[in-house]
């Protein structure tokens, strides 16, 4: 789809089920990096079918790594910890994710050869600074203009384990650090402010690699032992949350509605959206709780909101909800009240300068809308916001994001909506477009 979706309608009252969303994109990410570098053949179902996960599994193939896709099922034909085949003249292309890119170049500190990472326009702009320092800790050598890709790393013969402190809620830093510490002989120490934690979990239930992790109120500190080769394994990929969260939101604001979303990931490190939105009056709970491999999947049940107040958020849920930001800023827009989000830097370092968009799409809707100092944001709800106007929404840097937020928007408030972009939901939700029709969403 090349042109803009026009949305002209807002969209009837349903009760439906979602029995499949689309796999979590950070474990199947983790999932291919972790299963190339193990013995044997490791099998995933489910696995995200989203651009950033083809990507990735290019990008492995090129190091003679054997990948098979059929249907829903994947298997990956590791050859060990030492395993990978590195030519000369490689070049990776890690496409929009930002997660692939940080977790690919970690594991390239064993190759012995210079090998190029880039990525697409967006990609281009986001820092790699992030993990270019800690990598080059470890050893790594790196070519790079400006810190930011295309750069060229090579690996050493002589990996030392170094002492590691993240300090902005980053898992793809801190994942980036643990990957590399697979190589690295004796122990890796992190200090972490608390982000999603799926690669400690893979470490500890699904490839058993030596980690301890120990976590107070703020910090978790991570310690991994290096060099120890892993077997295969299996992974059943729950729902990515953050796919969800398109349709969480879209019940929540739509009149008379339920909704009840299969088999998704709720571990508590990204659930923050969900916790906001409670505390503002939704109503969302989890039926089927079960634990998997260490993470939480469960069925997510959502009906529409009857009023929704205003929050002034507190930043320890900053990290956690990182991805779903810009919704919590549309259910702000409608909520009673004037809501405050701080300390979201890092937002505006994502596919796009999200934090900046979310403004300017919400001011361009009349909702009063400030940035506040400390990366902050001010939106100053109304319950009674219906919309009438024509709203274009242009290209962002094609983020994924920012073209499923218009959806939403157009489907609960209103108006004439001209998105651009439609095809970025390839990036990370690929069956986006057809979900919200099924709901009975009218998109041309
Ligand atoms: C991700 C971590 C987050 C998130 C991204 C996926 C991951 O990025 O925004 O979509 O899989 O580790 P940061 O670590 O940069 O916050």
């Amino acid at each position: 789809m090349k042109n803009p979706v026009v949305i002209n309608n807002k969209i009837k009252p349903y009760i439906k089920i979602i029995k499949n969303i689309t796999g979590d994109k950070s474990i199947s990410i983790r999932f291919l990096i972790l299963s190339s570098l193990a013995h044997g053949k490791s099998v995933a179902y489910n696995l995200s079918n989203a651009q950033d996960i083809i990507n990735t599994l290019k990008c492995i193939r090129k190091f003679g790594i054997k990948i098979k896709i059929k249907k829903k099922i994947c298997e990956v034909y590791g050859n060990g910890l030492y395993g990978y085949e590195y030519k000369n003249n490689m070049n990776l292309d890690a496409g929009n994710s930002g997660t692939a890119a940080r977790l690919l170049s970690a594991i390239l500190i064993n190759s012995p050869k210079y090998i190029r990472v880039t990525g697409d326009n967006s990609l281009k702009k986001r820092d790699m600074k992030r993990i270019v320092d800690p990598l080059k800790e470890f050893g790594a050598l790196f070519k790079i203009k400006k810190n930011t890709l295309p750069f060229l790393i090579k690996g050493t013969k002589f990996i030392r384990p170094i002492n590691y402190n993240e300090t902005r809620g980053s898992a793809q830093c801190k994942s980036s650090v643990m990957m590399a510490a697979l190589f690295a002989p004796g122990i890796t120490n992190l200090k972490c402010i608390k982000s999603r934690d799926h690669t400690e979990l893979f470490f500890k239930n699904a490839i058993n690699v030596p980690i301890k992790v120990k976590k107070n109120e703020k910090f978790d500190f991570i310690k991994v032992e290096g060099r120890k080769n892993f077997k295969s394994f299996s992974y059943n990929i729950p729902g990515d949350i953050s796919s969800a969260a398109f349709f969480i939101v879209l019940t929540t604001l739509n009149k008379n509605s339920s909704l009840t979303i299969k088999n998704v990931n709720i571990n508590p490190s990204r659930i923050g959206m969900i916790k906001i939105l409670n505390l503002m009056g939704s109503k969302i709970s989890f039926r089927n709780k079960k634990k998997y491999k260490g993470e939480v999947v469960g069925d997510v049940h959502i009906k529409s909101a009857k009023k929704l107040k205003s929050i002034n958020c507190p930043k320890k849920f900053n990290s956690s909800a990182i991805d779903e930001m810009l919704l919590l800023f549309l259910a702000s827009s409608v909520a009673k009240g004037t809501s405050i989000f701080r300390g979201l830097e890092e937002l505006n370092k994502k596919e796009s300068k999200r934090l900046d968009w979310g403004i300017k799409i919400l001011k361009m809707i009349g909702v009063k809308t400030n940035k506040i100092s400390n990366h902050g944001i001010k939106i100053y709800g109304n319950p009674n916001l219906q919309l009438k106007k024509t709203y274009r929404i242009k290209s962002y840097l094609k983020d994924h994001r920012i073209y499923m937020l218009a959806v939403i928007a157009g489907l609960t408030l209103g108006g004439k909506w001209i998105i651009n972009d439609p095809d970025s939901i390839k990036t990370s939700f690929p069956s986006f477009n057809k979900l919200v029709m099924k709901l009975g969403a009218k998109i041309n």
